[in-house]
């Protein structure tokens, strides 16, 4: 079915620009020589390259060793923010001066809106209590031009889907299901707001090239299966750590035979093995999507593309391309999986899953069945679950578990409405909740009487399964799988039960089992607009659009500039705040939970830092030493030495901010005066993020120097400025004075680049950014 677009809507920002992709893959060619076989995320990304000579050449043996080694500066076509994070990246946005924003962007409300009773009661409660916050996204987006998809509207990814991703796109999207829009064939990568900004003011945002996963599918799915199995299944051939540094690219024939959404729910899933992103080739399932969303000129363009020179073209990968690594799944051989509980790789085959349980002792009943969410909401998705909800209705059973349905996105709920299969979920006793994260973000008020800390199982067709990340009590496990399983187990309530061969009693004495769900990969009669108010508003900027922050707010607060470097000088007593033992994540810096609610406010959100890191001279947790000898919290103290105008260094132990990409583990330590941190290793991304605020990363020369400094010591550095201004070139020293007046040198390293070096002096790379854009 092919819908024509709404008027109101401009197709044309939503388009890749394929004319500048496609002459950029020509000099990318031409750089690497003709006969060099790309894979499809190579081209993809390649063709975004700001200097295809520069990135492709330097360091990389004249382009032989691009893979793992190559610093990427990219320039992607948009950027996709949902409302918990794009508070930060719209601050440090406006602080750069720009009237509207370089490339496309988009803002979703969605990770607010808490699942309870029903959409009608909990969204308006929801827009109720997040109100300032929501004022703030939709003014600023009014402001600068940003599409602002309200609460209610849908999630993320479900939105960016049925809207924005298309083949050959590159994007970033401030969050880390991102890749979700893999399944549309573009490279779309989940990164922090500073990294967000980039794109938005038009600087290159720069990439580590990502090592490429193929995974080559054979065969078809049929029966039970699903495409979510895939990912499951590959989640724990991998692990949660297998595809760090990789970009997954599935291909082969097996391809050709999924539907564009089961290709999203794949891709959405990389993200649990910590892969960079995942995407599909220009396949079938792609056009018949893009025409049944409004976008039917961009179905037409990308098939013209994905047909030049047989294969070499920008869409599909070179023929002889290779990979990194290759695994290959037979579909018509795959089973259904069910992942967990508290970790996305512990992956178990549907038919061993009976036996694991007792194995395992996890519990043989379960509370709740949740299906939907951005990562199995699709039109194919409900209407298998709906196919097995009516045969369990005319065997007369309901469902045992409390059964909920979230709903991706508007446009997903009113088709679903007005094709009666929300009805059929109702009346089976389901509860529809907002088009929203809801359950799958913490934000699910869960009221079956299941207390905090008692062990209970649910099973969900999310993408994560956290301890707490559901309804916030830690022991709750969640199974995940795919809806279809979801919902057939909810008629047992019983985790042992297997709905392919197992039967359930029903009450006139006859034993059911159900029959392998079928369903629909798309609308018949198209898809449902659904309500207007749930339209976004146009990217158009209005600066007549006042941006609304209150100054007595307690959960946004304007961005201050930092303070540049001081040109020509040294550090002469940063004083060592605290001294860290052990593991330091980034929720040891910045704490999530309550916290989340200040994400839009520096002051009061730093008020969390560093209270989960252990007191390396001590062992207490969140315990600082002032040089009197008095102890408080650790922001306590760092706010101390702020207002003295004492600005500090942490010292601390290996991978110092591993864990997420969370840009407030370096804001807020700089926020607070932290001028350094001085480490024996640093998580990769979490360097970069302290660059990037203007921290200093240094790691230790020699490891043993750990020991040689205590909290409260003052640290003056040697070679820091010539560093700095020779744009990385040459080490620093630090001359380290303690308490009883000795004096210990200790030799440091680092990783600074040259642009790195101009973030530094400049202050942070926004205040850089927002020179450049002035200028
Ligand atoms: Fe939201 Fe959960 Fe997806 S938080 S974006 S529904 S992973």
């Amino acid at each position: 079915v092919t819908n024509p677009r709404p008027p109101q809507i401009d197709i044309s920002s939503r388009t890749p620009p394929y004319p500048k992709l496609l002459k950029r893959l020509a000099e990318v060619r031409r750089v690497l020589g003709s006969s060099r076989a790309l894979t499809l995320a190579e081209k993809i990304l390649y063709s975004h390259l700001d200097n295809p000579e520069e990135s492709l050449l330097t360091n990389t043996q004249n382009g032989a060793n691009i893979r793992g080694v190559a610093n990427l500066k990219l320039k992607p076509d948009r950027v996709a923010m949902q409302d918990a994070s794009a508070q930060m990246a719209l601050l440090q946005f406006m602080s750069c001066g720009m009237s509207t924003t370089a490339v496309p962007a988009s803002v979703h409300c969605d990770h607010m809106i808490v699942g309870e009773k029903g959409a009608d009661t909990d969204l308006p409660n929801s827009i109720a209590g997040n109100k300032e916050v929501f004022d703030f996204l939709e003014s600023a987006a009014k402001k600068y031009g940003i599409e602002f998809w309200p609460p209610g509207a849908g999630i993320i990814h479900q939105s960016v889907l049925e809207n924005y991703s298309a083949p050959g796109l590159m994007m970033l999207g401030t969050d880390s299901h991102t890749p979700n829009a893999g399944g549309l064939g573009a490279i779309a990568i989940g990164v922090g707001g500073a990294d967000a900004v980039d794109a938005l003011v038009d600087a290159p945002w720069e990439l580590k090239a990502p090592k490429i996963l193929g995974v080559r599918l054979e065969g078809q799915l049929s029966g039970w299966t699903s495409p979510k199995d895939v990912i499951m299944y590959l989640a724990g051939k991998l692990t949660v750590r297998g595809g760090t540094g990789f970009i997954i690219e599935y291909h082969g024939p097996g391809v050709d035979t999924l539907s564009c959404t089961g290709m999203a729910t794949a891709c959405n899933m990389g993200a649990e093995v910590g892969a960079t992103t995942s995407l599909f080739p220009f396949s079938p399932g792609h056009i018949s999507y893009l025409e049944a969303t409004h976008r039917g000129p961009i179905a037409k363009q990308a098939a013209e593309i994905a047909s030049y020179e047989s294969s070499r073209n920008l869409l599909r990968p070179d023929p002889d391309a290779e990979y990194d690594q290759l695994i290959t799944i037979n579909l018509s051989e795959l089973e259904p999986h069910i992942n967990g509980p508290f970790t996305p790789d512990l992956s178990t085959p549907l038919s061993k899953f009976k036996d694991t349980v007792a194995i395992n002792n996890w519990p043989e009943t379960f509370g709740a069945g949740l299906i939907g969410s951005c990562t199995n909401s699709s039109y194919e998705d409900m209407t298998r679950a709906e196919h097995l909800v009516k045969q369990a209705q005319a065997a007369g059973l309901s469902p045992k578990a409390d059964f909920f349905i979230t709903p991706g996105s508007e446009q997903i709920r009113a088709t679903l409405e007005r094709d009666e299969t929300l009805s059929t979920f109702s009346s089976a006793g389901g509860t529809v909740l907002a088009n929203a994260c809801g359950p799958c973000i913490g934000q699910w008020k869960r009221n079956d009487g299941v207390e905090k800390g008692t062990d209970n199982a649910i099973f969900t067709s999310y993408n994560r399964n956290f301890p707490g990340r559901n309804d916030g009590n830690r022991k709750t496990m969640n199974f995940l799988a795919s809806p279809e399983i979801v919902t057939a187990m909810s008629y047992s309530g019983s985790t042992t039960f297997n709905p392919m061969t197992d039967s359930i009693p029903t009450s006139n004495g006859q034993e059911f089992r159900f029959n392998p769900p079928s369903g629909y990969e798309l609308p018949s009669a198209g898809f449902a607009d659904g309500n207007p108010l749930f339209q976004p508003t146009p990217g158009v900027p209005d600066p007549t659009v006042d941006v609304a922050v209150s100054p007595t707010s307690d959960r946004l607060a304007l961005l201050e500039p930092f303070a540049p470097y001081p040109t020509g000088q040294e550090f002469s007593d940063l004083r060592v705040l605290y001294k860290v033992k052990g593991q330091c994540t980034t929720d040891t810096i910045s704490a999530a939970g309550p916290w989340l609610k200040y994400k839009g406010h520096l002051p009061n959100i730093s008020e969390n830092t560093l209270i989960g890191a252990v007191n390396a001279a001590t062992g207490e947790t969140n315990t600082a030493y002032d040089t009197d000898g008095t102890t408080s919290g650790i922001p306590e103290l760092a706010k101390r030495w702020k207002d003295q105008g004492r600005e500090w260094i942490v010292v601390a132990e290996h991978n110092y901010g591993e864990g997420s990409a969370r840009e407030h583990a370096a804001l807020q330590p700089r926020y607070l005066g932290g001028r350094i941190i001085l480490a024996k290793s640093f998580a990769r991304i979490h360097e970069t993020n302290l660059k990037k605020q203007g921290v200093i990363p240094l790691t230790f020369a020699n490891e043993a120097d750990y020991d040689k400094i205590d909290a409260c010591d003052e640290l003056s550095t040697r070679g820091l400025w010539e560093t700095l201004e020779s744009g990385g070139k040459g080490s620093v020293e630090l001359v380290v004075k303690k308490k009883d007046g000795s004096e210990v040198v200790v030799q440091t390293k680092h990783t600074l680049s040259a642009d790195q070096c101009g973030f530094i002096i400049a202050g942070s790379a926004l205040n850089l950014l927002a020179r450049q854009a002035q200028e």
